[in-house]
């Protein structure tokens, strides 16, 4: 079988991978021409781990093209997976998906057999089977059925993981417009999961009104989580990480994305849990669960800045310790960290940053006014408060030793990565959702 992937980006280049390492023909096709390249020379064109070792370990399977007859014409199914960007009102916008349908439907105007058309990316409810279904007829002059199938297949992966990700997830969705093009894409997932992997079939719009809950849900998760870490800030005698940890041991609610520290960012997050109250918004509906995860969500950066704010010298410097919006990837999208180089540099506080990965694109984000340092020793000396956004392993090696000129300094812990007993006598690490130590902090620092 063999399988045309549109659009080679963080998303698509690693589907491209796995299903050649599952034995499938893959061929991309992109409109970056430099993507097209790249994938034809068997070089990963995003920076994700393991992806580069599945491009030259698969090599054979994989080749790219920017001509769409080759791509859709000696395929026999077609995966989507270009943007669908926010517009200004939380809607997903489906123009990339509508141009792509517009070059592919001209090929399959001219073929005969069948062809299955799965969208990856992520929609509005409604729109696989209104606007982009009607557009793939037009286009195609075929109609969705027996000779034409149509899915939605969207994918719960975090970057950085992705590989991981899609080789192991906890189940896959797919929506379809009828039996036959489900059963297709159910065979080749199977060969990718395996036969015991859980896979959930229902029709189009409920797959997308499901992959918007889903991370919705999970979103609302840690927001609550916050919302506990801002209490537990001001109570006395309060830890909001043995709450959490407590709360999670009941199997209603579970552990996982339970967990105090800060806002969620990322390219999925934000944004599908804007989408969801859009989606209840236009159709009269209310989504109120989604409009407060957000708003707290928001929230955050402001927290995080009263308490920097509150807790540094006069004409003091902070560094902000991890731009990207998770470890193991170099995406800034909606990253707490650059949010927070932002919101201190507009109150008036000398920045300094630190990423191991995401160096570059956060200083074109950030300018000249945040100057971003080469180590993370160097960020911490030259600091009086520090705050790790992002819990990159190596923040774990910061070590008391690396502060002994008598200078007083903080380290706010987001992520709880330190031992902050070990600090004691070098700097105050402040944990959030911690009101003893934050006190404790700021009344040492209002004494000086
Ligand atoms: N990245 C993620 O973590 C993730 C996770 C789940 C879902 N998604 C969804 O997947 C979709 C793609 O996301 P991504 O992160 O891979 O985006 P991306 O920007 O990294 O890659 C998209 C690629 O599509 C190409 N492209 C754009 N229009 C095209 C067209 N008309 N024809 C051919 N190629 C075209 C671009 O050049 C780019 O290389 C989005 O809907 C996103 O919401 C992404």
């Amino acid at each position: 079988m063999r399988i045309s992937v549109v659009g080679l980006g963080k998303l698509g280049a690693p589907i491209v991978a796995v299903l050649a390492s599952k034995g499938f023909e893959v061929i991309g096709i992109d409109a970056n021409p430099l993507f097209v390249e790249k994938v034809s020379d068997h070089i990963a064109p995003v920076e994700e781990p393991g992806l580069q070792e599945l491009f030259t370990q698969h090599k054979a399977r994989i080749s790219a093209t920017e001509d769409w007859s080759n791509a859709i014409g000696t395929a026999d199914i077609t995966c989507i997976i270009v943007p669908t960007p926010s517009g200004a009102d939380g809607a997903f916008r489906n123009d990339y998906v509508l141009s792509a349908i517009d070059n592919i439907g001209r090929v399959l105007a001219k073929k005969s057999s069948y062809h299955l058309i799965v969208v990856n990316a992520t929609t509005m409810p409604g729109s696989v089977g209104g606007p982009i279904r009607q557009r793939l007829e037009q286009a195609s002059g075929r109609k969705v059925g027996p000779d034409l199938g149509l899915c939605y297949n969207p994918e719960f992966i975090a970057l950085g993981d992705v590989i991981k990700g899609l080789l192991h997830p906890d189940f896959v969705l797919i929506g379809e417009s009828d039996k036959k093009a489900g059963d297709l894409l159910e065979s080749v997932y199977r060969k990718v999961v395996g036969a015991q992997a859980d896979i959930a079939r229902m029709n189009l719009v409920n797959a997308e009104l499901t992959k918007i809950s889903i991370n919705t849900y999970v979103t609302m998760k840690i927001s609550f989580a916050n919302m506990l870490g801002e209490i537990c800030d001001r109570l006395e005698g309060a830890d909001a990480s043995v709450v959490a940890d407590a709360v999670g041991r009941d199997s209603r609610i579970g552990k996982k994305y339970l967990t105090p520290a800060i806002g969620y960012g990322g390219p999925c997050f934000p944004r599908d849990t804007i989408a969801f109250g859009r989606v209840a918004h236009l159709l009269g509906a209310r989504a109120e669960l989604a409009l407060a995860t957000d708003a707290i969500n928001r929230r955050q950066v402001v927290r995080l800045t009263e308490i920097v704010t509150g807790m540094i010298p006069s004409g003091g410097t902070v560094a902000v310790l991890g731009l990207s919006y998770k470890p193991s990837t170099p995406v800034i999208e909606e990253s707490q960290g650059v949010l927070l180089a932002k919101s201190l540099q507009e109150a008036g506080l000398v920045v300094l940053a630190h990423d191991p990965m995401a160096q570059g694109a956060a200083q074109t984000v950030l300018g000249e006014s945040v100057r971003i340092v080469p180590s993370t020793r160097e960020a911490v000396q030259q600091a009086d408060v520090t705050v790790i956004t992002t819990p990159w392993p190596e923040y774990a090696a910061i070590g008391p030793d690396w502060a002994h000129d008598g200078r007083r300094r903080f380290i706010i812990d987001c992520w709880h990565q330190l031992d902050a007993q070990a600090f004691a006598g070098s700097c105050a690490v402040v944990r959030l959702g911690q009101q003893v130590t934050m006190a404790a902090s700021t009344k040492r620092l209002a004494a000086e």
